[in-house]
């Protein structure tokens, strides 16, 4: 069954607007939550002086709606804000990203940034990570090898056939890896020669996640010790 969520996407969208200060440069990530978020902040009394974007289409996006693109400079990080979709999030504001290919450019403006803001539909809230395949930035020149040590450790992965990142590499998309330490798993990934990123954001984790729901938005914040 094919289930519309874009409503619930555009409220969470909407709702996160009131986290950007006029004038200010903010991150911006990727996929089609994050669309919405461009579109909705472009129209509204709070458009940014610019921003600094994790794929070439929310480029491309930011651009046509009159949104200033620019780089990770020296002058601008850390940036005060972020915000970008999941999908996956579990209730320690943990991720997983990637879908959109775009993982890696994300990983790195949400830890130039001091606020990460998530914005996601209700269905992305899950108790555990790992439903959801993980995706790998990996070089192409390491993809056998990476291939071969995923399957070592009990994973099963499936490269994007005919995909190239932003960064001209290759993504696979693995099933089978227990990540119910996800800061762990995230490390361990991080440490196979040719491995770019992947898709756990677990040492940087969202701040805040905003969800859309049929009961109206909903904010999920880190639980005090
Ligand atoms: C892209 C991402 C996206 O944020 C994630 O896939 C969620 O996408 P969507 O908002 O379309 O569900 O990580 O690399």
């Amino acid at each position: 069954m094919i289930v519309v969520r874009e409503h619930l996407k555009c409220q969470a969208a909407e709702a996160a607007v009131a986290y950007v200060e006029p004038g200010m440069v903010l991150g911006v990530g990727a996929g089609s939550t994050t669309e919405q978020f461009v579109r909705v902040l472009a129209a509204s009394d709070r458009r940014p002086r610019a921003a600094v974007a994790a794929s070439e289409r929310s480029r491309v996006l930011l651009e046509s709606l009159g949104i200033s693109v620019v780089g990770l400079t020296g002058e601008i990080v850390p940036l005060a804000l972020y915000v970008d979709g999941a999908d996956e999030v579990d209730p320690r504001l943990r991720l997983i990203k990637g879908a959109g290919g775009a993982l890696t450019r994300e990983k790195v403006i949400a830890t130039a940034s001091r606020r990460f803001v998530c914005i996601v539909d209700e269905s992305k809230l899950v108790p555990t990570l790992g439903a959801f395949p993980l995706p790998l930035e990996v070089v192409p020149f390491a993809v056998h090898l990476v291939e071969h040590e995923l399957r070592s450790r009990g994973g099963a992965p499936l490269l994007r056939v005919g995909y190239e990142t932003d960064n001209g590499n290759r993504i696979l998309d693995v099933t089978g890896l227990d990540v119910s330490d996800p800061e762990q798993v995230e490390r361990d990934l991080a440490g196979i020669p040719g491995v770019v990123e992947c898709g756990i954001f677990a040492r940087r984790r969202a701040d805040v996640v905003v969800i859309g729901t049929e009961a109206g938005p909903r904010r999920l914040m880190p639980q005090r010790a």
